[in-house]
């Protein structure tokens, strides 16, 4: 059965950057960064970002061209069987994530119909109705989720590459042109300066497990997304280069969102602290003061635009368990798209209903020594995006650390990049690698399950 290559290195490069740029930089990280108390978290996520998941980033695509493989079967083949545990780890994390993600992709695609379509420059005030009204942000979760297990089921070089080629470029200008006009607004100056002057005493361990989780669920790493992706990539790429560029495109495009966002969180004077529904509560009232025909225009070309780069990341998402039921049961890549996608939409529904909508579902559970009960989508992300994904990292690394051994990763990352041997990132690599993310990878983890589900708490 043909598995599907891209067609070429740049086709890899924009489905994988597409991969990492979604809700997680433009939904997710403004949020994270006004709950974690601005400039200082955006620091601790870019260290993280280069010192910690660049390097898992090199693996995962390493891996996976080496394999061929989807991460469940990737391991075996490498002579290392015991570890497809960690490749079904990676499946299961792509279900949960997936299964919540699409509930806030169905909320980006209904906006862009209440701002583009409608007009309706007030929904930001009733965010909170909005989210809770499960029936119309139901149907806009199945609109996106089918888009999604269309394209997947097309195989990963149709569409997307060519789709993310030119989408993401207007994306980017929009954003540009929404910080320039941040600039005139009142109040602009108190939002740039919590965005970039680090207060370091707003730092604490939560703080700091938040900034890497994201920064993994950022670079979409940790589930084995990049090792499936890889397993498409040609032995002529160069690995190194496309993950740098994957990197500082994810993390540069997550930048310039925080940079649109806070001046406009202060000049509207908006909680920083306001979680999920910081862009949607927000972003409406600025498009408003453009006027109600450009309003609409940019504020439904942003929304569809942020629609379109959740889609090339819930493909990602659904991917990785496609590609283990097509390479594993030899299902059809057709059915097994459908199947898996009706399974994830299925098992989201409870955090479709958990906004508000089902009490059951919205005050869910208590843990981690909280006063009041978390909803079950944000338990969801905790166990899956917090948990899963530091942890599918750390067990990536310690794999290569002291199993498949360093000297095999820079066999493969030679091929495609013949100078790589004895330069200094071939160093800066193995030591990360050996040393710096197998130890803060697996103390913030500890550290983070103490406190975070069991309230204790060390530090
Ligand atoms: N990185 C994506 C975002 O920022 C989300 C994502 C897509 C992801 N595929 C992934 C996260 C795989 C973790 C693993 O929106």
């Amino acid at each position: 059965m043909s598995r599907g290559n891209f067609s070429s290195k740049i086709g890899f490069i924009a489905a994988a950057a597409g991969s990492a740029v979604g809700l997680g930089n433009i939904w997710k990280f403004p949020f994270e960064v006004g709950k974690g108390g601005g400039a200082a978290f955006v620091l601790m996520y870019l260290i993280f970002c280069f010192i910690l998941c660049f390097p898992v980033m090199v693996t995962e695509i390493a891996i996976g061209r080496k394999t061929q493989k989807n991460p469940y079967g990737a391991y075996p083949i490498l002579g290392f069987g015991k570890w497809r545990g960690l490749g079904l780890l990676g499946v299961f994390s792509g279900v949960l994530i997936l299964s919540f993600y699409n509930v806030v992709a169905g909320w980006a695609f209904g906006y862009f119909y209440e701002i583009g379509i409608k007009g309706n420059f007030g929904i930001g005030n009733s965010f909170g109705d909005y989210v809770a009204d499960w029936k119309t942000v139901g149907a806009f979760g199945i609109i996106f989720m089918g888009l999604t297990a269309f394209i997947v089921s097309r195989g990963v070089s149709g569409g997307i590459e060519k789709a993310s080629k030119i989408l993401m470029p207007v994306l980017i200008s929009i954003i540009l042109f929404l910080i320039i006009y941040s600039w005139t607004l009142p109040g602009s100056t108190e939002g740039i300066k919590f965005y970039l002057i680090p207060d370091f005493s707003k730092i604490n361990l939560e703080v700091i497990h938040t900034a890497l989780a994201h920064a993994f669920f950022s670079l979409s790493l940790g589930m084995g997304a990049l090792i499936t992706y890889g397993s498409y990539v040609s032995k002529k790429d160069n690995i190194l280069s496309s993950a740098a560029f994957i990197t500082v495109a994810d993390v540069g495009i997550a930048f310039l969102a925080g940079l649109m966002m806070f001046p406009f969180v202060f000049s509207q004077g908006i909680d920083t602290n306001g979680g999920a529904g910081l862009i949607f509560m927000t972003l409406p009232g600025v498009f408003g003061s453009l006027g109600p025909l450009v309003g609409r225009l940019i504020g439904g070309l942003f929304f569809l635009l942020l629609s379109f780069a959740a889609l090339t990341s819930t493909v990602s998402l659904l991917e990785v368990p496609v590609a283990y039921v097509v390479d594993e049961l030899k299902i059809k890549r057709k059915s097994a798209s459908w199947w898996v996608a009706l399974v994830i939409f299925l098992v989201g529904i409870p955090s479709l209903l958990g906004n508000g909508a089902v009490r059951f579902f919205s005050s869910f559970i208590t843990y981690g020594g909280k006063e009041s009960p978390t909803d079950f989508m944000t338990f969801i992300a905790d166990i899956a995006l917090e948990s899963f994904l530091p942890l599918g990292g750390l067990l990536t690394v310690l794999f290569v650390a002291f199993v498949w051994k360093k000297e095999n990763l820079s066999e493969e990352i030679a091929i495609g990049n013949p100078n790589y041997k004895g330069s200094f990132l071939e160093k800066f690599l193995h030591f990360n690698i050996l040393v710096t993310c197998p130890i803060i990878l697996a103390l913030l983890l500890i550290l983070t399950v103490l406190s975070k589900f069991l309230g204790i708490h060390l530090v």
